[in-house]
Parts: C-alpha cells; sequence; structure tokens
C-alpha cells in the first residue's frame, strides 16, 4: 500500500500513468474517465454545488467542478498532490490528513451537497469502509449524495475472477469494494457497472 510519500512521487506523472492504463483499458484504471465524467454530471445536475473531495489527488475531477463555480472542499494526504490540485484551484479548501484517521476537524464543521471519493477508498478496510462512510452521510445535505468512483464488483466471486484474471497485476495490498457485501450496512446504496473491474457506488442520506 502506498504511503504519502509513494504519493508525493508517483504525483507528478499520476495523470499520464491513469491516462495509459484508461486507454488500454487496463485494470485498475479501465473505465476511468467514464466515471469521472458520470460523477461530474450528476454532480451538476444536483441543486446545491458544495463538494467534498476524498483523496482528490491531481483534482482531475474537482478542478472541472470547480470551474463550473462548486465550492470545493478536500483532504489527502500527499503534500505534493495537495501542491499541484491547489494550484489548479486556488480558493479550494485543501486539508492534508490521513482519512484512516477520520476527516481534518475543519472539514466535519460543513455539509455537503456531494461527496466523492474516486480511487482513494480502498485504501480502508472493509469495517474502516463501512464505519467513515457512515460518517460521511451524517456530513450530507438532505438532497447530497456520496459518489464512490472505484474498483468495484457486485459479488465476491466477479473480484475472485478479475483477481485470476489480472494474476500478474493485482495490487493485494489494495481492498477493493464488494456492492453485494457493502449492501448489508448501507441497503439504499445503488450500484452501477462501469469496465469489467470498476463502477460507481451511490449513497444517500436516509431521510
Ligand atoms: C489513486 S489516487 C486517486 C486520485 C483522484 N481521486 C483520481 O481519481 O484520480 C489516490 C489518492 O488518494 C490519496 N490517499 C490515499 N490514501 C490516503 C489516506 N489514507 N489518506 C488521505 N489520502 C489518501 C493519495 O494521496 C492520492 O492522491
Amino acid at each position: 500500500m502506498l504511503n504519502n510519500q509513494g504519493f508525493d512521487l508517483w504525483a507528478d506523472g499520476y495523470d499520464k500513468s491513469v491516462a495509459l492504463a484508461e486507454e488500454n483499458d487496463e485494470y485498475p484504471f479501465a473505465g476511468y474517465k467514464r466515471i469521472l465524467n458520470t460523477i461530474y454530471n450528476h454532480v451538476l445536475s444536483q441543486a446545491g454545488k458544495s463538494v467534498l473531495d476524498i483523496g482528490f489527488g491531481t483534482g482531475t475531477l474537482t478542478t472541472k467542478l470547480y470551474q463550473q463555480g462548486c465550492t470545493i472542499y478536500g483532504q489527502d494526504f500527499s503534500h505534493r498532490m495537495i501542491e499541484l490540485a491547489q494550484e489548479k484551484m486556488p480558493e479550494a479548501h485543501l486539508y492534508q490528513g490521513d482519512f484512516t484517521l477520520g476527516l481534518a476537524k475543519e472539514l466535519t464543521e460543513h455539509q455537503y451537497d456531494a461527496i466523492i471519493a474516486t480511487y482513494s477508498l480502498h485504501h480502508l478496510s472493509d469495517t474502516q469502509k463501512v464505519r467513515f462512510l457512515s460518517d460521511l452521510l451524517e456530513l450530507l445535505t438532505p438532497s447530497g449524495c456520496v459518489y464512490i468512483g472505484d474498483v468495484v464488483f457486485h459479488t465476491r466471486d466477479e473480484l475472485e475472477t478479475c483477481r485470476r484474471r489480472m494474476a500478474e497485476m493485482w495490487d493485494e495490498d489494495e481492498i477493493y469494494f464488494v456492492f453485494e457485501e457493502l449492501r448489508h450496512a448501507f441497503p439504499k446504496m445503488e450500484f452501477e457497472q462501469v469496465s469489467y473491474c470498476s463502477g460507481i457506488l451511490y449513497l444517500k442520506r436516509k431521510l
């Protein structure tokens, strides 16, 4: 599992390496652009425009939302990723912090119309995911939504099939989402499959 220094080193080459993997339809980034575009369209079609991005990286998605007038908040633990994102979004409220330890205090003092996390929360164990997502739900406005774009499978069997197919590339340190399992904790969660290894999870506040 990459730590913050690992992500610091990856930061300047990140966009290029993701684009290359995406173009070649390679795990884990097959479907990356479609995921980001879909979330972008959902967020802009919502009423409010206050957005929290967890693990925003170089700010690929949030910069586009920022340019459309969204107020951007975010947390990432990589100093270099924050520098790159802040350059593109000078007015964004970006905080450094390890989300396995929770959100920065300043971020817990707001409510968000959209909370997005793309290719970041697979760094949490399944138990941590449930706890963290429950905390995020509390920070949503009544009509808000959490969007998770990541390596996601409908079932454990599908994950195992992909693991066997991608044996040489598979990252054993990353803990991918299994929709059917997560749905036990969040019955209202919805899943949209985007590629053979990725998709979007939608989670709304219980009303
Ligand atoms: C694969 S990148 C994804 C970046 C961006 N969301 C995207 O879709 O391109 C993962 C990001 O999450 C951040 N990250 C990973 N683990 C983290 C943690 N425990 N706490 C905070 N940020 C973390 C990394 O620094 C990196 O910027």
